[in-house]
Parts: structure tokens; C-alpha cells; sequence
């Protein structure tokens, strides 16, 4: 997606140990023409896999899941990853190591808003070593429905949860794809080589 890309060179700083900083558009400020544009590309990627609900993570997969959701006219539901003083029946719920926090997090959603009649497309901002996609697809699995595909805003090809998730089935489809972060600089892999 090449606005997605140019805003990424133009905007992202690239952090110590493969970490990239796009706080300007994606995980603090939030650009809204750029969503829309995301949320279009989404939609035109899983148009025809009868997608009945998106399913995100907290906070920065919101945005984008949101604007999928609209053009794909289905709801969306995020996973909590802390304790709601309101949800609290019914509860579907898995666990997600962090290894940039090295700890481990309850998720949680409720299986009120999905059954084994939905048809799933996950939705997350960043996909690093996969944690929180395989968290998400655990919960999916638990209410009974199907993971049809997941969506990334901006994969890291280089740390393996893409690999990983592809290995176990699953389509991916992320609309930046970062080969290596070095010197600064942030290097996409080259369409031609996928
Ligand atoms: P994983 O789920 O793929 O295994 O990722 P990991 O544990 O490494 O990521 C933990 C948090 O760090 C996640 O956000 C993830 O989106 C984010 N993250 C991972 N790599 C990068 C990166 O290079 N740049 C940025 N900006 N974020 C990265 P989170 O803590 O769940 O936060 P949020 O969704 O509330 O923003
Ligand atoms: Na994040
Ligand atoms: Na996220």
C-alpha cells in the first residue's frame, strides 16, 4: 500500500533493536484520511470471504479494525486487555507474552458478540512475533467461529510471526512489510519476492 509506505518513511523513527516509532499516525495521534484508505484496502482484500465480524486487540488495532469494519459492513469487538468493571459474564479468554514487556496478559471478550455462526477477519496494528494474533486466534477458536484471515497494518518480516502464522494455515495479509530496520533506515521487502 504505498501511502501506508510513504508515511512510513516519511514519519516513522526507528528505534533501537527493531523497533519502528510511528506515534504520529498510528499508535498515539491518529491520522483519519489515512485509516479510511486502510480500512478501503482491508475491505478490498477479504470483500468475498463473507467476513460477518472483525476482532482487534486494544488500543492501536481499534482504529484500523474500525475502518474495516465500516466498508465491510460488519461490527467490530476488541479483546480487553485489562479488567472491565462492566464485561464480566461469559467471558472468552487466552494469554499473551510480550517479550517487549516480558510479561504476560489476560485477554479477554465476550462470547456474547461472537458464536460459531461468524466468520472472523483479526485485525491489529503491528504484527512482531505474533503473540497477540495467536492470542486472538485462541479466543475466536473458543467461541466456535472461523479465523478466515488476519490483517496488519505493518508486519516486521523480519521476527517470526508471520512466518509462524502462515506455517499454521493462516492467510495474512499486512499492508506494510518491513524486511529489516537498520541504520535508521526502514527497509520493505520487495513485492516481487513474496
Ligand atoms: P506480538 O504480539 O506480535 O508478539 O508483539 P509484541 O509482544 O512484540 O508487541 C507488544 C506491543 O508492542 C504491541 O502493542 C505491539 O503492537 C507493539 N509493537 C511490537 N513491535 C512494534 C514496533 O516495531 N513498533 C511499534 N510502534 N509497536 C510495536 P501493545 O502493547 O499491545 O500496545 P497498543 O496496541 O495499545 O498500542
Ligand atoms: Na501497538
Ligand atoms: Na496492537
Amino acid at each position: 500500500m504505498e501511502l501506508l509506505r510513504r508515511k512510513i518513511e516519511n514519519e516513522g523513527i526507528v528505534l533501537s533493536d527493531g523497533v519502528l516509532k510511528v506515534d504520529s499516525f498510528l499508535n498515539h495521534q491518529i491520522d483519519p484520511e489515512l485509516m479510511k484508505e486502510i480500512g478501503l484496502e482491508f475491505a478490498e482484500r477479504f470483500k468475498n470471504e463473507g467476513i460477518t465480524k472483525i476482532v482487534t486487540i486494544e488500543s492501536s488495532g481499534i482504529p484500523p479494525a474500525v475502518m474495516a469494519a465500516l466498508e465491510l459492513g460488519v461490527k467490530v469487538i476488541f479483546a480487553r486487555k485489562k479488567k472491565s468493571l462492566t464485561l464480566t459474564d461469559n467471558l472468552l479468554v487466552s494469554t499473551v507474552y510480550s517479550f517487549t514487556k516480558q510479561e504476560e496478559n489476560t485477554i479477554s471478550v465476550s462470547h456474547q458478540f461472537l458464536d460459531e455462526t461468524d466468520n472472523v477477519l483479526i485485525i491489529d496494528d503491528f504484527l512482531a512475533n505474533g503473540e497477540a494474533a495467536k492470542g486472538l486466534i485462541d479466543i475466536v477458536k473458543q467461541s466456535g467461529a472461523s479465523v478466515i484471515g488476519i490483517g496488519i497494518v505493518i508486519e516486521k518480516s523480519f521476527q517470526k510471526g508471520a512466518a509462524e502464522l502462515k506455517e499454521l494455515g493462516y492467510r495474512v495479509e499486512s499492508l506494510a512489510r518491513i524486511a529489516s530496520l537498520v541504520d535508521g533506515k526502514v527497509n520493505f521487502v520487495e513485492e516481487l519476492e513474496e
